[in-house]
């Protein structure tokens, strides 16, 4: 008797778990292609936009750059920042967007934050460099096509 009861709530959590554990981590925006940047980097490699690059601008920049004020036009903030830098013109450099998708060493983000910049200060601006590993993530997630992941 004990043991069927248990059985029987067992099964009821493990229905509940296979019919809503999927549906609470699929994301409704998945992406329809997936071109293979062609530099042998291409796809799979995990990297993600909303996991990996939107928490380090929240953590390096949004301090200055968001809200309607934000510094140098540039709002990085949550739900804005992809809009705002993949495939748009750098307004300091405008021979650079500020994420080339498939090029992280031509896109003007990486090259601020690397100190390769002939236009004002290395990002973030006097609060201390990324580091490399925190450089790499950009530029992996870049190199991988830079989606809305
Ligand atoms: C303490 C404030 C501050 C922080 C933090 C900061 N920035 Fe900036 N950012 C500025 C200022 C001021 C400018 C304009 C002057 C300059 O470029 O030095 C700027 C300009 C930029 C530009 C040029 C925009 C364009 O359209 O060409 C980019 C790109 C940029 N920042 C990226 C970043 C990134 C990425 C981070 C986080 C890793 C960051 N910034 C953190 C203050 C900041």
């Amino acid at each position: 008797m004990r043991l069927k009861s248990g059985c029987t709530v067992f099964f009821f959590w493990m229905t509940l778990g296979v019919f809503f554990f999927p549906m609470a981590c699929k994301s409704p925006t998945s992406s329809s292609s997936t071109p293979d940047p062609g530099g042998g980097n291409g796809g799979g490699s995990g990297s993600s936009f909303s996991s990996d690059v939107q928490p380090l601008y929240n953590g390096k920049c949004t301090i200055c750059h968001s809200g309607t004020a934000a510094t140098a036009g540039l709002d990085l903030s949550t739900g804005n920042a992809y809009a705002n830098t993949v495939n748009v013109d750098s307004k300091q450099d405008l021979t650079k967007k500020l994420i080339l998708p498939s090029d992280a060493d031509n896109s003007y983000i990486v090259i601020k934050v690397e100190g390769r910049q002939t236009i004002g200060d290395r990002m973030p601006s006097g609060t201390g460099d990324l580091s490399a590993v925190e450089i790499q993530t950009l530029k992996t997630w870049i190199n991988d096509g830079a989606q809305n992941n």
